[in-house]
């Protein structure tokens, strides 16, 4: 069966297409749009498609629209209540269903040839939890699954059990309660943009004092049937609201710590009421965008029931389309094929990559690798972009679109930061051999997709500043050789050379920009910013070659 699925609902619409049950292609729409995100998630904007990543999704497989089995929407209007009946202050939202009941049309126009009468409606959590229940490693034996978002139809949680590809829902937390959107809040109050900036709320949290927990948990209250309440909190009776990009103090990181830590005790309470409900099944999948709290989740692996977790990477409302396209070709009768990784985008062959360096008069060389090429230039403190195969879904740059740097220099954080353009208490991430893992660092293991917080070993903490937080843990990807030979290759030879089994690895883009997709783009990027080495598949640009200094 061939199923397209397609999330347009809210923000970070993007298509991925399932061919008999096994993933072939998925991207957001943000890295063809340019748009960061995609669009706002306005109602107004609802009836936007991803209409660049689904054409390209079709075309990459050679599948013409007619012969599609089906279109999966990862929302359905028909679970939708009026807006105040179910507690939310949105006055259009009626539009936003009015424009997902008639998704069927706006896709036929989208992509002319289709049956709008194949499109079908999946509910937004069912979607969620189909991206991590479907498309997680085989566990052996019944999968957990927890989702946790700001909202979808009625709901902003869904508990379940995925036992031989089929769902059992055991719980699902009704709005207006919602993480999601109590976390978005806080994003808002602190001046950073919501649907957007969490990240940001939760690296400042490593900074501050959890000094209003007591209160937080009174407002933020887990019920014994699975499910939470959230009540009206009033930020400002703790901490000044911040006007956008305004001065952050002492109160703002005090208050993102009671947040986050509230956040992590309720997700430890309602995976471990999931776990009994569940009845001990030992491996936990996890969705939605609070599950990109890669803080909560290193805390759920330490301090919870259950043996493995593993976090879809495309955690937020792009993982929809996956999701929404597993779970169909499931009622279709195809079995799910786990996703083998998160390089699902657009990728190029080396004789594209070589006609646009053509194209752009750019001075290359082909080093008998590209790999030591650019440990050399690392090595000897350069920044290197890292443009190889296909690109990521989701958002975490995983050495497909990366911007590489050195760890043992203290200021590498500070020249990351201002390359990117991005607030100087932002980490950066190390990527790390998989073999040498246990000697730098404690947690989570496997982590090839940046889902988890480790802590460095006090030993390495000098060693390896740039990418060790003030809290001394660090976002760590591990790098196997078996599915990424360049980048392990890489890694080896820039620890022959500096004995250093890490490279800093942070997403390939500038400030407010989506990740470099296209070779044009990393182009432009490594022509707009001070970045050493433009690695190109397996071709070089060096920065000395173009006559400039560094
Ligand atoms: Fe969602």
């Amino acid at each position: 069966m061939r199923v397209l699925g397609i999330n347009a609902i809210f923000h970070d619409p993007a298509a991925a297409l399932v061919v008999d049950g096994r993933v072939v292609a998925a991207a957001e729409e943000e890295r063809f749009s340019r748009r960061k995100h995609g669009k706002r998630p306005v109602p107004f904007s609802a009836w936007e498609l991803p209409e660049l990543s689904a054409a390209w999704c079709l075309a990459s497989a050679g599948i013409d629209v007619d012969a599609l089995d089906a279109v999966a929407y990862s929302f359905d209007p028909g679970l939708c209540r009026d807006a105040a009946d179910v507690g939310l202050s949105d006055p259009w939202d009626w539009l936003r269903v009015d424009y997902a009941r008639r998704a069927p049309q706006f896709l036929a126009a989208a992509l002319p040839g289709l049956d709008p009468e194949k499109v079908r409606f999946v509910p937004h959590h069912v979607a969620h939890a189909a991206s991590a229940g479907l498309a997680a490693p085989p566990a052996g034996d019944d999968t957990a699954v927890l989702v946790l978002d700001g909202r979808g139809e009625v709901a902003s949680h869904l508990a379940g059990v995925y036992r031989d590809g089929r769902l059992t829902p055991l719980y699902s937390q009704q709005l207006p309660h919602s993480l999601g959107l109590l976390y978005e809040d806080l994003t808002r109050h602190l001046g950073f943009l919501h649907s957007s900036d969490e990240y940001k709320v939760m690296a400042l949290a490593s900074y501050g004092q959890p000094r209003h927990l007591g209160q937080l948990r009174d407002l933020v209250r887990v019920t014994d049937d699975g499910g939470f309440q959230v009540e009206r909190i009033d930020w400002s009776s703790m901490a000044k609201a911040v006007a956008a990009g305004g001065e952050l103090a002492e109160e703002h990181a005090d208050l993102a710590s009671s947040v986050q830590v509230r956040l992590e005790e309720v997700i430890l309470d309602l995976s471990r009421w999931l776990y009994d409900a569940s009845g001990g099944a030992t491996t936990l999948a996890m969705a939605g965008g609070v599950a990109l709290n890669c803080v909560a989740n290193a805390r759920l692996v330490a301090e919870g029931p259950y043996r493995d977790v593993w976090v879809q990477p495309a955690a937020g409302d792009s993982g929809t389309a996956l999701g929404a396209a597993l779970h169909v070709a499931g009622e279709l009768g195809d079995r799910s094929a786990p996703m083998a990784g998160a390089d699902l985008g657009r990728g190029w062959s080396d004789d594209e990559l070589e006609a646009e360096l053509r194209r752009a008069a750019l001075p290359y060389t082909r080093p008998a690798s590209i790999a030591a090429e650019a440990a050399r230039v690392l090595a000897d403190n350069g920044i290197v972009a890292w443009y190889q195969g296909r690109s990521e879904y989701g958002p975490r740059a995983l050495g497909h679109r990366s911007l590489l740097a050195h760890p043992g220099d203290p200021d590498t954080t500070r020249r990351m930061n201002d390359v990117k353009g991005r607030e100087q208490f932002r980490p950066i991430a190390p990527m790390v051999r998989a073999e040498r893992f246990a000697e730098l660092f404690d947690g989570v293991y496997p982590s090839p997709y940046m889902l988890f917080v480790h802590r460095v070993k006090p030993e390495w903490r000098d060693r390896i500043p740039a990418v060790t937080h003030v809290d001394g843990t660090a976002r760590v990807q591990t790098v196997h050789a078996e599915t990424e030979p360049v980048v392990a290759e890489l890694l080896a030879e820039f620890e022959r050379r500096t004995g250093l089994p890490v490279v800093v690895n942070t997403s390939l883009n500038t400030a407010g920009r989506p990740m470099v997709d296209t070779p044009r783009e990393a182009m432009e990027l490594f022509g707009s910013a001070p970045v050493d080495l433009l690695a190109l598949g397996p071709f070089a640009v060096h920065r000395g070659a173009l006559g400039g200094a560094r």
